[in-house]
């Protein structure tokens, strides 16, 4: 096989054959095939897209060009979960604990943030201590022990999506259905659970911005995942406005464990409680068919409200060599040097809080890497004091700005301003779970 006419084939729409494919993803891990080559296919796909035959090669190529993860030391079914990445999204933080405290096993292998989006591991490591990368003996050890364990991906997990994802960001490419689909499935089937449950999001903060298009690539993720034997369930989530109140890693951990503690964010907390829900549900009625979604539901509550959950989390922390502490006293987060209030210059009501562009003024913070190789300040970020929806009056403080550096004060406010809307209307309040994707098909919700 000659890239180059592999890459004249997809120019023009033409489908690739499973050899092909095999050999192109072999080829890229093993650096036979260069980086300005794989680009080039990934534009080409960017525009012609593939065959679902050639979505299913693809994902299992990249599945297969590392080690897959024999979870079968963990007893009981494993539910796995993905979010196809957003903007305050700490849902994992959440969810982890509750469904664990209901009894289920969850074994997670989470990635970093980049660009504007945040990752699970970055916001575990501002947990002074917390150890994201432990051998594979003490992951099964906790999650067989603790029901939990929330790590860093293992370098041999898929590592051609690893490289094709890095070179995806930096060319542009990442808003690809196919190429999502590859890259979200290939780790999913890597990573070794027995059924797995997708957050789709969509919106300004997502990769999806509408509700069609995130609806094409859950259904393209469900059909990978039913074919390769897992049962996989998606819900396309609203990611227009950025979840809860705070954006930036430790201000993260610190707004989840408030959840876990009954305060949570009106959104926040129902979005946990569903995903949870589904993952519980997927688990359990394997035992116990009677089971209803509903049920889940309580329970996921319950877990809550009796301090399960939060209990799950200090497990968690501890196993992994975190400091508990900042668990049960919040108040023992490293505070950033900086606080800047940024008020309203205008009365009425909060029609759009823009996600994305507010994930690049926490950027600009230091809460995310604009390169791979940034570090992070965990202490950066944006506290959201008024989200879409919410009526304001000149000199409100709309939200506050946390950093060490603060000469990058002037650049974040400025890109806060513009992904502020406000107007005099009140805008019609939108679903936070906007459709679940089953092998059965698609139900709205709000529609
Ligand atoms: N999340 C992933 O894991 N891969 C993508 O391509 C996009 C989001």
């Amino acid at each position: 096989m000659r890239m180059f006419d592999v890459i004249e084939k997809k120019k023009h729409g033409k489908a690739m054959t499973k050899e092909e494919i095999q050999e192109m993803i072999q080829g890229y891990v093993a650096g036979s095939i260069p980086d300005y080559q794989m680009a080039a296919w990934a534009m080409a796909v960017y525009f012609a897209g593939l065959t679902d035959a050639e979505l299913g090669e693809l994902t299992l190529a990249m599945a297969d060009s590392g080690e897959r993860m024999d979870l079968s030391g963990i007893a009981g079914i494993k539910v796995d979960k993905h979010s196809t990445g957003g903007v305050g999204d700490k849902t994992t933080l959440a969810i982890a604990p509750i469904v664990a405290a209901c009894g289920e096993k969850v074994a997670k292998m989470s990635g970093r943030g980049l660009g504007h989006t945040g990752g699970t591991i970055d916001k575990l490591e501002s947990i002074p201590g917390y150890q994201t990368e432990i051998p594979l003996e003490d992951f099964f050890k906790n999650v067989n022990t603790n029901g939990l364990s929330v790590v860093g991906q293992s370098a041999n997990l898929a590592p051609a999506d690893k490289k094709l994802y890095a070179l995806r960001d930096v060319t542009n490419t990442v808003d690809s259905i196919p190429l999502i689909a590859a890259s979200v499935m290939s780790k999913k089937l890597a990573a070794g659970s027995d059924k797995i449950v997708l957050d789709v999001t969509c919106g300004s903060g997502a990769f999806m911005k509408c509700k069609e298009d995130a609806v094409t690539l859950a259904e393209k993720m469900v059909a990978i995942g039913e074919h390769a034997g897992k049962e996989t369930v998606a819900l396309i989530t609203n990611m227009d406005t950025p979840l809860g109140e705070n954006i930036g890693n430790a201000m993260e951990v610190a707004e989840i464990v408030a959840l876990l503690n009954g305060k949570g964010k009106e959104d926040l907390y129902a979005v946990c409680i569903y995903l949870a829900k589904t993952m519980l549900y997927l688990a359990k009625k394997e035992k116990n068919p009677q089971i209803t979604e509903d049920d889940c539901e309580k329970m996921a509550i319950e877990a809550v409200e009796n301090g399960s959950a939060l209990n799950k989390l200090k497990q968690m922390v501890a196993a992994q060599g975190g400091d508990v502490s900042v668990i049960t006293d919040p108040s023992k987060w490293k505070k950033a040097q900086y606080a800047y209030e940024v008020v309203a210059q205008e009365s009425g009501y909060v029609t759009h809080t823009d996600a994305m562009q507010l994930g690049i003024a926490s950027m600009v913070l230091g809460a995310g890497r604009e390169k791979k190789e940034d570090s992070i300040d965990f202490a950066a970020g944006i506290q959201l004091l008024k989200k879409t929806g919410d009526a304001v009056t000149v000199g409100d403080t709309l939200a506050v700005l946390y950093t060490e550096k603060y000469d990058t004060v002037v650049d974040a406010e400025k890109i806060l301003r513009e992904a502020y809307t406000i107007k005099k209307e009140k805008p019609a309040p939108e679903p936070l779970i906007l459709a679940k994707v089953t092998k059965d098909g698609v139900q709205w919700f709000g529609k």
